[in-house]
């Protein structure tokens, strides 16, 4: 049997681990043999492949990225897009696709598999938003990048009597954020699913600076206050009609300065949460998700995800993971509320 691997979306740390487990199983125990196909979707789409075999794979389980590349393709908006797929497959000879990444590469894996092709899939996000598992790889290392990051800003801002704010990785769920927040005691913590009053924000910048100490307001990207006026985006839009976000923690500055007369700055930690090699928890995670999906794909068990659940690894239908996306629980936040201000 010939196997296809890709990687799509945002990059992720732990994708080369997950392509590691999948090669090292798959070759010597079920005599599988790998196309790797380049940048997402727009290898099969374009027949763009790479060699993909037990030498390849050599030496990249500490590797952030990807070795495959990745893009944000959308094979079902471009003309002919899902016939262009089957060609390449046919044309390659390959059976069957193991499609890694987030809620847009597995949606289309889901149609996909709709369609007839055969689909495993396994998840990624550092956003840690995809429901049908309970974790994703790449969160705990991003979690883990911003953690350190806050603990530094508490001294300097501190030192200065500032107030400073922490832009993390965050589209439409807070995980990064609370996360991070929770784990490096920040005095305010905003995620997408909760609209922010800015004055309760204010009041708990100005209660802070009471107390001597200089406020940390984690924000995530997507968050949004009450009135949601203050986000900026470009209007910029990606082939899965995403926008690009960025600004919120600048708008946030500006409007804390102005409100309680304290200089505030913003940190936006960007793609630096999703770069470089990925902790120990996320290559266990990931190698494990790699196993597991060459089992699946040797069960001929199309159209399903390998997921954590607890400390298993279980099979979920593909359609189940995309469906909706998994967002913070307000009574989750409620709990981190009680270190505000
Ligand atoms: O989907 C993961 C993510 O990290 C989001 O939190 C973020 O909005 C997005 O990727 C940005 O990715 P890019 O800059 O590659 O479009």
């Amino acid at each position: 049997m010939r196997i296809g691997v890709l990687t799509g979306g945002g990059d992720c740390p732990g994708l080369n681990a997950v392509i590691r487990a999948i090669v090292r199983k798959g070759v010597p125990q079920y005599k599988f043999e790998f196309v790797g196909f380049r940048d997402g979707w727009r290898g099969p789409l374009e027949g763009l492949t790479m060699t993909l075999d037990i030498p390849a794979v050599r030496g990249i389980l500490p590797r952030g990225g990807t070795i495959l590349g990745s893009s944000r393709t959308n094979p079902f908006s471009v003309d002919r897009g899902v016939e262009r797929i089957q060609e390449t497959l046919m044309n390659k000879g390959v059976d069957a696709l193991i499609a890694i990444g987030g809620e847009d590469t597995l949606g289309v894996a889901t149609k996909l598999h709709d369609l007839g092709v055969h689909v495993i899939g396994v998840p990624k996000t550092i956003d840690n938003d995809l429901s049908g598992t309970d974790y994703t790889f790449g969160f705990d290392t991003a979690v883990g990048i911003a953690t350190e990051a806050i603990d530094r800003l508490h001294t300097t801002a501190e030192s200065h009597h500032r107030a400073l704010i922490v832009e993390v990785m965050g589209r439409h769920a807070g995980w990064i954020a609370l996360h991070s927040g929770l784990a490096s005691g920040a005095n305010v913590i905003l995620i997408p699913e909760i609209p922010f009053d800015i004055e309760k924000v204010c009041d708990w910048v100005n209660s802070r600076f009471r107390t001597e100490y200089a406020p940390i307001i984690v924000v995530a990207e997507g968050a949004t206050p009450k009135d949601g006026t203050m986000a900026l985006v470009t209007g910029e839009k990606d082939a899965f009609g995403h926008e690009r976000l960025g600004g919120i923690g600048e708008a946030l500055a500006k409007e804390i300065e102005e409100r309680t007369g304290k200089e505030a700055r913003t940190t936006v930690l960007g793609h630096v949460q999703r770069g470089g090699t990925p902790s120990s928890r996320d290559r266990w995670m990931a190698t494990r998700f790699g196993l597991h999906a060459i089992d699946a794909v040797h069960d001929g068990d199309w159209g399903k995800m390998v997921a954590l659940r607890g400390a298993e690894v279980v099979r979920v239908p593909l359609s189940e993971a995309t469906e909706k996306l998994k967002t913070v629980d307000p009574a989750l936040y409620a709990e981190a509320e009680v270190f505000f201000g």
